[in-house]
């Protein structure tokens, strides 16, 4: 099936921009709306490509920007959220910033295909997302992804992916900045596993199952093809940008107190909340869908994270020569 007209809620993000990139690459018409429109500049250049300033949380106006779409993604998501207070736990249980973003932004989702009459929708998940999961971010996801799939009236496909990698994700690079700051690496939940997953490969699933009408009411998990600790991933990060560092894996007890004292930083990195989604292994067994072969991290990170020049590579060469 052929559809050539895409709203993207969440589009201005880390997987927006790669997936707006290739509907626009293919012909297609996409509208990002964003709340900030500096945030999504990247895209204002492309010339399929309409960037709104928008509040997606209005339904109504939701409504508005999906009329006439062939089909509507929502790539909304976030990490952190102030936690549940007790007394204003659902019961589900989950702060209000993820209520918020994971589950009423999804029924509004919802909400606005139907009154627009667009019966295609792409919703992005996140692996172990589930209503009895041990952290909220999790819960909520959980939660957003089964309103999803319950509204049977729409054609609405799920994606769960592991953790996703590319050149402008915030997970491997930001174990490359703390390893360029940092000569000591104190690594909390240090044997949580993930089975990284290339965004080139989230972006062609994504597509290819737009034009697949076996995969409306189905959801996947989208995994890399080998599976890892956060402590293999960190040594993998320090190996490739040539930076010797002592990674001490703490353990679960400092693990906790380490992403509790972390909540007090003015930039939010980890939280408790994050450690309890690490407590979930982020790996799956099934193959990756629509017959696609996903890329090993070692044949794509190096791309960007390996220092380019000879000066550059200069301490990645020392550190393979252990000098
Ligand atoms: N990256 C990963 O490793 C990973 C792993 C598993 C699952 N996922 C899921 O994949 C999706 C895309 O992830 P990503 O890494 O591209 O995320 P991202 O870079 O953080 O982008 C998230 C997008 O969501 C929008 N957004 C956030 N909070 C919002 C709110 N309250 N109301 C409206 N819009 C809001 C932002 O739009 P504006 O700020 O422009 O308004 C932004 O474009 C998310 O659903 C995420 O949970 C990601």
């Amino acid at each position: 099936m052929k559809y050539e007209n895409f709203l993207v809620v969440g589009g201005s993000g880390f997987v927006g921009r790669h997936l707006v990139a290739a509907l626009a690459a293919r012909g297609a018409r996409v509208t990002v709306p964003t709340r900030r429109r500096e945030r999504a500049k990247h895209l204002i250049l492309l010339p399929t490509v309409d960037v709104i300033e928008a509040d997606v949380r209005d339904s109504r106006a939701l409504a508005g920007l999906a009329a006439g779409r062939d089909a509507v993604v929502n790539l909304v998501g976030i990490l952190h959220s102030r936690r549940a207070r007790p007394g204003e736990e659902g019961p589900n249980h989950y702060g209000p910033q993820f209520a918020q973003a994971h589950v009423e932004l999804a029924q509004s989702v919802v909400a606005a295909c139907r009154e627009a009459g667009v019966s295609r929708l792409l919703h992005m998940s996140a692996l172990g997302a589930g209503a009895r999961a041990p952290s909220e971010y999790l819960r909520s996801k959980g939660i957003g992804e089964q309103l999803v799939l319950a509204a049977d009236d729409l054609a609405a496909t799920v994606f769960r992916p592991s953790v996703i990698f590319g050149p402008e994700d915030r997970f491997l690079n930001l174990f490359a900045q703390l390893a360029a700051l940092l000569p000591v690496l104190a690594l909390g939940s240090p044997g949580a596993r993930f089975q990284p997953v290339y965004v080139g490969d989230v972006v062609r699933a994504c597509i290819a199952a737009l034009e697949s009408r076996e995969a409306a009411g189905k959801r996947y998990d989208l995994c890399g093809p080998r599976e890892y600790t956060l402590r293999e991933l960190l040594d993998y990060v320090c190996r490739i940008t040539g930076r010797r560092r002592l990674i001490v894996g703490l353990p679960d007890s400092l693990s906790y107190l380490q992403a509790w004292m972390m909540e007090f930083l003015p930039v939010a990195l980890l939280t408790r909340d994050n450690y309890a989604s690490m407590q979930v292994p982020s790996v799956c067994d099934c193959a990756f869908p629509f017959g696609i072969q996903p890329v090993a991290l070692e044949a794509a990170a190096p791309a960007w994270l390996a220092p380019a020049g000879p000066r550059e590579r200069y301490p990645q060469l020392r550190w393979r020569a252990r000098r």
